[in-house]
């Protein structure tokens, strides 16, 4: 996607094409964000450079511990808080530790295609189960893909393509198909960035057997700094184990540690976020354009992606009519979902306002549905 729009830029200049491809947030880091940074630096506090234990600082586990015992009311502690390279690290530490060859992890499609390079990394094989009209997970069907090999569900909420944002009652109803030794990875990167007031229900609330995979790579506009945390609820009998199993990965994988400048500036900046808003007010304006124009969209609730039919079953095709507009987007096939395509809200209003035009030229090309 990257050389096809450095190739567009080229050949129609670059203020006529329209990336919807990135999932970058677009905005700097929140300034509160950066003073901590230039704090901690200007300190420069003794060991902050170097090794350190490999699961992190034990103050920062500590901090990042009570902001989430707080939060979900479980009783999580430093001993169950593994400090990431990103929700991408933290995923990969979970999985290295509890995959043995052969072993199947259940997404849910569309899901977020890196999962199934992670998946197959660790020797395991990936197993799609396909979610609801409303992108919601079929508690039903999971339960049917359930094997004596599966070793986790991996969940995503609010969700990557989709913007879906999963029901307490689901997690609930996921909660009771659960048993060992099968846990729910619950990847959560896009936490904070939900619309319309919407709350994400606490899945370690919901969920007796779970991990949590957060990352502030979304929440921050840090993607680059490569800073989360893997999160072992104490609800799980093996916690400790897998705990140890956790760190013990992180160490064999090669990330050794997190960050150590960046585990300081989470622990003492405050939980700020990216203006939600302005992704907000983007999505309100995409989906209303493309309803009125024709399109079949389910505005997202959550993340910063809207997930919208394409009015052809051939995505690719047409993904290629918005290429003839400038237009650049991801089929849905690409997350296990043909016929759909997913649009960035990341763009930037202006270029997104431009836009339109092309995906009414685009709708006009094969026909207005009903
Ligand atoms: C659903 C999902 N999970 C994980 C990641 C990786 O996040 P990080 O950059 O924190 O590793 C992304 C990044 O786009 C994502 O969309």
């Amino acid at each position: 996607m990257f050389e096809i729009g450095r190739e567009m830029r080229r050949e129609r200049g670059a203020d006529r094409v329209f990336d919807f491809t990135l999932g970058n947030p677009d905005v700097e880091p929140p300034e509160a964000v950066l003073d901590t940074l230039r704090g901690i630096a200007a300190e420069n506090r003794p060991r902050t450079h170097g090794y350190m234990p490999n699961a992190g600082f034990p103050e920062v586990r500590e901090i990042v511990a009570r902001r989430l015992a707080d939060r979900s009311g479980v009783p999580f502690t430093a001993a169950h808080i593994v400090m990431s390279n990103g929700a991408a690290g933290a995923l990969n530490t979970i999985l290295k530790s509890i995959l043995d060859p052969g072993n199947e992890v259940i997404v849910l499609v569309p899901y977020f295609p890196e999962y199934r390079f992670y998946i197959e990394n660790h020797g395991g094989r990936v197993v799609p189960v396909e979610t609801g009209a409303d992108f919601e997970p079929d508690v039903a069907a999971i339960e049917r893909a359930l094997t004596s090999r599966t070793r986790a569900v991996l969940l995503n909420s609010p969700n990557n393509p989709t913007g879906a944002v999963y029901s307490a009652r689901t997690l609930e109803a996921l909660d009771r198909i659960i048993e060992p030794p099968v846990l729910a990875i619950s990847d959560e990167p896009y936490r904070p960035i939900v619309f319309d007031g919407v709350l994400v229900p606490e899945t370690s609330r919901c969920i007796r057997r779970c991990a949590l995979a957060w990352s502030w790579s979304k929440a921050m506009a840090i993607a680059g700094e490569r800073i989360g945390y893997l999160a072992i609820s104490p609800r799980l009998e093996e916690a400790e184990a897998l705990a140890n199993a956790c760190t013990f990965s992180t160490r064999i994988l090669g990330y050794i540690n997190a960050p150590a400048v960046w585990q300081w500036v989470v622990a003492e900046a405050p939980e700020v976020t990216v203006p939600v808003a302005e992704y907000q007010a983007k999505r309100d304006l995409l989906c209303g354009a493309l309803a009125r124009m024709g399109y079949r969209v389910r505005p997202p609730e959550g993340s910063y992606y809207v997930f919208a039919e394409t009015p052809i079953p051939d995505d690719i095709a047409f993904i290629g009519m918005l290429r003839e507009e400038g237009i650049l987007a991801v089929p849905g096939a690409g997350f296990g979902r043909a016929g759909y395509m997913r649009l960035s809200l990341t763009i930037p209003r202006e270029q997104l306002e431009r836009a339109l035009a092309g995906f009414e030229t685009a709708m006009g090309k094969v026909g207005r549905r009903e």
